[in-house]
């Protein structure tokens, strides 16, 4: 097997479960995909693992086949998580600068982000991120590095996401059972934010939904940084249960007429289309309307876009503050009229993303299916580039952090 650094992310999703392997870009910035594997998940409920035997088999599928087409062994990866337990709270943290020179060090930095760590967090809780939004030096406000400025008060914006440890030991230990070390634990969200999303709208404002099978996963982004986040435990199995109840058809075939034929917005749909239905005991199967499979959609994806638009308001992120609209990606996002029905109830711009910013497997890879695994990779990527100048960087004792409670909680 070739050697040299790879960088493997691994998306443990409610309907599948993906690995993607990575090497740095021969230019060093960025990163080239060799290889890829993906496997069907059923040891997931909304977004957390319930069954880990299944779970474990599934990761070892998906990291089989992403070693095969890579020619790669893959031995750590970076791991997603999400689930309707991870709460993300904004705090802030103050310290004073003494040094004569007043000059601001990265370890000033780092103290300032350990004193808005400092709020109550639940014993039965874990910090997975602090992301800075922005300093404030003196009476400076709206800094994004305060390093080498000069002033006497530092004072540091976060925005805090936390998960309930046990769902957080569970996916180390399907991943740890599965052979491979986790590195860090990634939001999923943020991690297909780092795929789909470009540094302007990230810099305008945009709302991020990452709607899979059975999360819609939200992460809003304004001057660069992340304000908000929230999951929301429905997604396009949601969609496929209301249509095999609907139809009364099995959810397998539900699933296949609603990839076949499915739209979320009815209006777009001609009413003399048919899709045929197939029955369950031995009835005939039946010919309905395009119209009607559409009806029995729109009124759920109507609803996960009415909570995800709750969400992105309850945080004052108003839809002028968000130049860059609404972004959807993950599999459900495929979902003709889904753009379309989005434009209607958050009332600002929608497009649909696929990962971008890397190169190899492109032709495979770009598919919104595929943001959080590919994200996933890259976040893998940039941490590593932390950990070689951890010393004396305050991103790379962040994760050392994380990396420590990992070590301490398996
Ligand atoms: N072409 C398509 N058209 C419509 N829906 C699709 C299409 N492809 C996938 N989906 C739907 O997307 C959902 C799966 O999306 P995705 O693969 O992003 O989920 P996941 O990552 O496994 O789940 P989660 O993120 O919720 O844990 C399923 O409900 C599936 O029906
Ligand atoms: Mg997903």
């Amino acid at each position: 097997m070739a050697d040299g650094p790879i960088y493997a992310g691994l998306d443990i999703g409610t309907t599948k479960i993906t690995a993607v392997v990575a090497e740095p870009e021969a230019s060093g910035e960025g990163i080239r995909i060799l290889g890829f594997g993906c496997a069907p998940s059923d040891g997931l409920k909304r977004g957390v693992v319930v069954n880990l035997e299944r779970t474990v088999r599934s990761i070892q599928h998906a990291v089989q086949e992403a070693e095969r087409t890579s020619g790669r062994s893959v031995k750590s990866v970076s791991a997603g998580i999400a689930g309707d337990h991870i709460r993300g709270i904004n705090s802030r943290g103050v310290i004073a600068v003494s040094r004569k020179d007043s000059e601001i060090r990265p370890v000033d930095v780092a103290r300032v982000i350990e004193a808005a760590k400092a709020v109550a967090i639940p014993a039965d809780r874990e910090i997975l991120h602090v992301l800075p939004q922005q300093y404030v030096v003196d009476d400076q406000d709206g800094i994004r590095d305060p390093t080498g400025m000069s002033g006497v008060r530092l004072e540091a914006e976060v925005h805090i996401i936390t998960g309930a440890a046990s769902a957080c030991r569970n996916v180390l230990r399907a991943a740890e059972r599965a052979g491979l070390q986790v590195d860090e634990l990634v939001l999923e969200p943020l991690a297909s934010a780092s795929a789909v999303l470009r540094p302007d709208e990230k810099d305008l404002g945009v709302a991020l939904l990452d709607i899979g099978g059975g999360t819609t996963d939200i992460a809003v982004f304004y001057e660069g940084s992340v304000r908000h986040t929230a999951v929301i435990g429905l997604g396009g199995a949601n969609v496929t249960n209301d249509l095999a109840i609907g139809l009364r058809t099995p959810v397998e075939r539900a699933e296949l007429l609603k990839l076949a034929s499915g739209c979320a917005l009815t209006s777009m749909v001609r009413p003399d289309e048919t899709v045929r239905v197939p029955s369950v005991g031995g009835r005939p199967d039946r010919d309905i309307s395009r119209h009607m499979l559409a009806m029995m959609i729109e009124p759920r994806v109507e609803e996960i876009f009415a909570h995800a638009n709750k969400e992105i308001r309850k945080h004052h992120m108003a839809a002028d503050l968000l130049g860059g609209g609404v972004v959807l990606t993950g599999g459900a996002s495929l979902l003709p009229g889904m753009t379309e029905l989005a434009e209607q109830v958050f009332d600002m711009p929608v497009r649909r993303g696929a990962p971008v910013g890397f190169t190899g497997m492109e032709d495979t890879i770009t598919d919104p299916r595929y943001a959080t695994g590919v994200g996933l990779a890259m976040h893998a990527y940039h941490n590593d580039g932390g950990r070689r100048v951890a010393d004396g960087n305050w991103m790379g004792r962040i994760g050392v952090g994380i990396r420590r409670w990992i070590e301490e909680l398996v």
